[in-house]
């Protein structure tokens, strides 16, 4: 895709509304900052989309539309260059659905070091490759060995990638891959999901580091009500240390499914 796009960065939001839905945003917490994400970009065009800056210009990872700009060069010396964004999907990503859902800050910015858990294929933790560039880090953990191919396929391109194809639940089996990070990112879909956010964290998260959990309802409870089971799951995360800090709903990208940091 390319022609009268303008790419601008996630720090120039001034609205409280989700311009993709045009709903008011649902803030649930604190309600300081704008939304600001470095790394993270709108194109605006007919329709405004979120992309991120291609690290592998020229290719698609799976199937996403690519957008061409022809943008100044740093060196005014230089001619113009052009640079390459990939649409990044809130239906198929739940931390992209918690940035247009008005996340306040996802902690994942250029040269940021990233524990991703439950990387799937890596559709998500391409674009999060994608946020921190050649200067960052994302330890991709994913125990499926069919999805785990993909992952590793992709990383072959996206070298700042590192694939790790083992149970997120035992974090002793890839300590060795593994520094200090500044983020986890966890989204594993799993009833212990807390737990094993506490074990990760516990094991690899700098001191001051944050964590951003997806957590869908159903897959922790499915008999309990949706706001009972964040609830319930906020306290486990309390008893682990952690210091809750935002919490919001994915819909209308999910079903009950909150994201949080
Ligand atoms: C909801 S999907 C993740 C989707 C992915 N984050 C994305 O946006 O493309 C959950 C993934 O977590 C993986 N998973 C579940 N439990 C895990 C565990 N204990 N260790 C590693 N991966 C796990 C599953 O195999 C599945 O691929």
């Amino acid at each position: 895709m390319c022609g009268s796009m303008r790419i601008r960065c996630t720090s120039r939001w001034r609205t409280r509304r989700c311009w993709w839905t045009r709903r008011p945003r649902r803030w649930k917490g604190r309600t300081g900052r704008e939304g600001w994400h470095p790394g993270v970009f709108v194109a605006k065009g007919k329709e405004h989309l979120l992309v991120t800056r291609n690290l592998v210009p020229g290719e698609s990872v799976y199937g996403e539309k690519r957008i061409s700009i022809e943008q100044p060069n740093a060196d005014p010396s230089l001619p113009a260059e052009k640079v390459e964004y990939r649409v990044w999907n809130p239906f198929r990503s739940k931390l992209a659905a918690g940035i247009l859902g008005g996340l306040d800050d996802i902690h994942i910015g250029p040269g940021k070091k990233v524990l991703y858990l439950g990387a799937a294929s890596g559709t998500s933790v391409s674009h999060v490759a994608d946020v921190v560039g050649p200067e960052g880090t994302v330890y991709a953990v994913e125990f499926s060995h069919r999805s785990g191919r993909d992952l590793v396929n992709m990383a072959k391109k996206r070298t700042n990638v590192i694939p790790i194809v083992e149970d997120a639940r035992h974090p002793n089996k890839y300590r060795m891959l593994l520094s200090m990070v500044d983020v986890v990112f966890a989204d594993v879909a799993q009833p212990d999901q807390a737990r094993i956010v506490a074990l990760n964290a516990h094991h690899f998260l700098k001191n001051g580091g944050h964590a951003v959990i997806s957590i869908k309802a159903s897959c922790i409870d499915s008999t309990a009500p949706a706001e009972v089971v964040f609830a319930a799951e906020v306290k486990k995360l309390q008893a682990e240390s952690f210091k809750p800090r935002e919490q919001l709903t994915l819909e209308p990208y999910e079903s009950p499914s909150q994201v949080g940091d």
